[in-house]
């Protein structure tokens, strides 16, 4: 029977480009994804950015940027990387999209008509400058147990105390430092004590087969006692005030759906957005409407994410999903994380491996895919990236056990015998052969159960049963035989075959070489159908070398810590070297700001009188009317150009030019700074 798969990965933040956790979990899910295309299965297998949040929308000020057009940038990186490592998906999406608004405000809506929905009031720090509630991990301050300065709102790093942000000393807004207050506002909540939800969800998550079991104890724990060791399932607040990138709550103006509300949604979003462009029908003939499909009992909806967002993804989610008057999810898999060296994925220098510079560095990414899966199994455990554990997983098993095959006997079949396979072979051909096929539903069962790594070792097992044969044999002392011909034909013959089966093997893991492998076979795309056949006599193309060995100094080069990119200071570099001398033309004077008025015709300019210390005050126009009032320069002193050539204006001569401090991008980091000297200086006097 045709299964009908919805496979999603988690929706990565939109606020980075990928790592190699990223990679990992896209590789595992892409495996069985195309795995279950080779069946013949039709999947639709989508993603998308997670656009919305305070992090990103703080990003994105920080940027000088609209968080539409931050999001947008990170997506447009997303391609290089997904076509970079083959994954397969059919659609990828944002979670900032026409198609997310509706069905998260649709579900919002058929919860609240459900009864979940309630609202509360909660008392929450609040930044007084920027005029926001801050998430905790915006406010610091001073550890109430040991007094250790600059701690999160959680614990304390010094001391390792557990408290609430409320009781931190002097806590400060790490957005302006600004002191924040207790403010109070109404909240939404999703009701997910309520016994219908307990009960729904007890029943949910103990489906036979649909949760690991490592991940049933973990809900087993949350059922008696919440994250925060609080008893049993905590109602969710679902609402976040404005100023917020996220979506609107129907009927609540200036309230917004907390990000992990849409970000599941997004899940269905890409889904119909694949549908509004034809995807489905396109690929499999689907003639139903999106709305259809996802009601369908019959489709599987399948989501692999990582170990850190279970509980929203086996609680939550289907809650959501269950209330608002959805089909759930199938199965939720859940994977460790990739640690590189030991290393722990950390943003600063030195630890982590970059996907793209793998790429560029021109790493095969095929190798990654197949060490990524020869370390996989279908439990939550980390898995490890050591790079001479890689070298010696790709060269020996990979290149050495597997592409090998082919390359000890295709050589032969073009020399020899016209690139024509043999149409009979002998009885021992036929038992390597028969054994090879009797593999297929072991590695069909290993792969559906997603252990890839056992997979893969079943797969070097018959691999080596290949190269015993090759030993036997010895096509290359055969050909200077003489009558051996048919005996080469044969072995060289069964060689073929056998790297043909174990391709259609490797192929979830390996596919842009098994394409090649199809070109140089002259076959259709290899499916575990293709297990079953016989080429025969069959003519193959030449046989090019398919893949390289690793050079371990490539992973050397890999893991150097990437060159920081020197920042110019202040937008640009230091103008070429003057001399002393060249500096001593420039005579600089401390001025007393007189006077200063707007200018009548010009929104740049203030008109200042300066006294510079002469017998007659200075007139001078300056450029900063963006960054201050003239009542606020009046009576200030500042550091002025005192011999710079009087210059003709629109609005009357110049006799100088007042010093500022400024971006050399000044669009894309605004600020201008007049300078002020220390207290004490007079008119008149020169800086040197
Ligand atoms: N935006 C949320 C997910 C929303 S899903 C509706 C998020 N994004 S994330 O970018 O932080 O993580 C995306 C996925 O990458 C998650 O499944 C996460 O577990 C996974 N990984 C992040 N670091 C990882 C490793 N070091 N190793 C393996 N996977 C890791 O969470
Ligand atoms: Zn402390």
């Amino acid at each position: 029977m045709t299964r009908k798969l919805f496979v999603t990965t988690a929706l990565p933040y939109a606020n980075a480009a990928f790592h190699i956790g990223h990679m990992m979990e896209y590789i595992q899910a892409d495996i069985w994804v195309r795995f279950q295309r080779m069946q013949g299965h039709q999947v639709h297998f989508v993603a998308a950015d997670d656009a919305h949040g305070a992090p990103i929308m703080i990003a994105a000020e920080k940027a000088g940027k609209t968080p539409q057009a931050f999001v947008a940038d990170i997506a447009a990186g997303r391609p290089q990387y997904l076509d970079g490592f083959h994954i397969s998906f059919d659609n990828w999406h944002s979670t900032d999209s026409p198609e997310n608004t509706e069905l998260a405000q649709g579900i919002y809506r058929a919860l609240r008509k459900n009864g979940l929905i309630f609202t509360r009031n909660i008392e929450q720090f609040f930044d007084p400058v920027k005029n926001m509630f801050l998430p905790d991990r915006y406010i610091k301050g001073e550890c109430p147990k040991c007094g250790a300065k600059d701690q999160y709102g959680d614990s304390c790093e010094v001391c390792g105390a557990v408290y609430l942000p409320t009781e931190l000393k002097n806590p400060y807004s790490t957005l302006t430092g600004a002191t924040p207050v207790m403010k109070t506002s109404e909240h939404h909540f999703f009701q997910l004590s309520s016994p219908r939800c307990v009960e729904f969800l007890q029943q949910w998550t103990q489906q036979p087969g649909r949760l690991q079991p490592e991940v049933l104890n973990k809900i087993k724990e949350w059922f008696t006692t919440d994250e925060l060791g609080h008893g049993g399932l905590a109602d969710w607040d679902i609402s976040r005030d404005a100023p917020y990138f996220g979506i609107e709550i129907p009927d609540a103006p200036g309230k917004y759906f907390y990000v992990w509300l849409d970000a599941p949604i997004g899940y269905l979003a890409s889904l119909k957005n694949y549908f509004g462009k034809g995807g489905p029908k396109a690929k499999y003939g689907e003639a139903r409407s999106f709305d259809e499909f996802i009601a369908d009992p019959s489709v599987e909806q399948v989501h692999f994410i990582g170990k850190d967002i279970t509980y929203f993804h086996t609680l939550f989610w289907p809650a959501m999903l269950h209330f608002s008057g959805r089909k759930v999810p199938d199965n939720v898999f859940v994977h460790g994380f990739i640690t590189v060296s030991g290393e722990k994925m950390s943003k600063s220098r030195g630890t982590g491996i970059s996907p793209l510079k793998y790429l560029q560095l021109g790493l095969n990414a095929e190798w990654l895919r197949y060490y990524i899966a020869a370390k996989l199994n279908n439990k939550v455990e980390d898995i490890d990236f050591n790079p001479d554990d890689f070298v010696a997983r790709v060269n020996s098993d990979l290149v050495g056990k597997y592409i090998n095959i082919a390359s000890r006997a295709a050589g032969f079949i073009s020399k020899r015998f016209g690139g024509e396979l043999s149409g009979a072979i002998a009885a021992d051909g036929e038992t390597l052969l028969a054994h090879l096929r009797a593999g297929r539903d072991t590695v069909r069962e290993l792969y559906e159960d997603r252990e890839y790594g056992k997979a893969l070792r079943e797969i070097m097992l018959l691999a080596d049963r290949v190269n015993e044969y090759v030993d036997q044999n010895k096509p290359w002392e055969l050909a200077k035989q003489q009558g051996q011909d048919a005996r080469l034909h044969d072995v060289c013959t069964v060689c073929i075959e056998a790297f043909r089966l174990l391709t259609i093997y490797l192929k979830p893991v390996l596919p842009a070489l098994a394409a090649q492998v199809e070109a140089f076979l002259k076959v259709p795309p290899l499916t575990f159908e293709h297990v079953a056949q016989r080429l025969g006599a069959h003519g193959i193309g030449e046989y090019r070398h398919l893949m390289q060995r690793v050079d371990p100094k490539l992973l050397d080069a890999l893991f150097e810590p990437a060159a920081v990119e020197a920042e110019k200071p202040g937008g640009e570099d230091i103008a070429p070297v003057i001399t002393i001398d060249d500096f001593g033309k420039i005579d600089l004077r401390i001025a007393r700001i007189v006077n200063a008025e707007h200018v009548e015709g010009s929104d740049k300019l203030l008109r200042l009188t300066l006294d510079v210390g002469e017998p007659k005050t200075r007139n001078v126009f300056s450029g900063i009317k963006s960054a201050y009032k003239p009542e606020d320069l009046v009576g200030k002193f500042t550091v002025m150009v005192a011999n710079l050539a009087p210059r003709k204006m629109k609005f009357g001569v110049s006799e100088g030019m007042v010093l500022a401090a400024s971006h050399a991008d000044e669009k894309a980091n605004p600020g201008l700074y007049v300078l002020e000297p220390w207290p004490g200086a007079t008119p008149g006097l020169r800086v040197r």
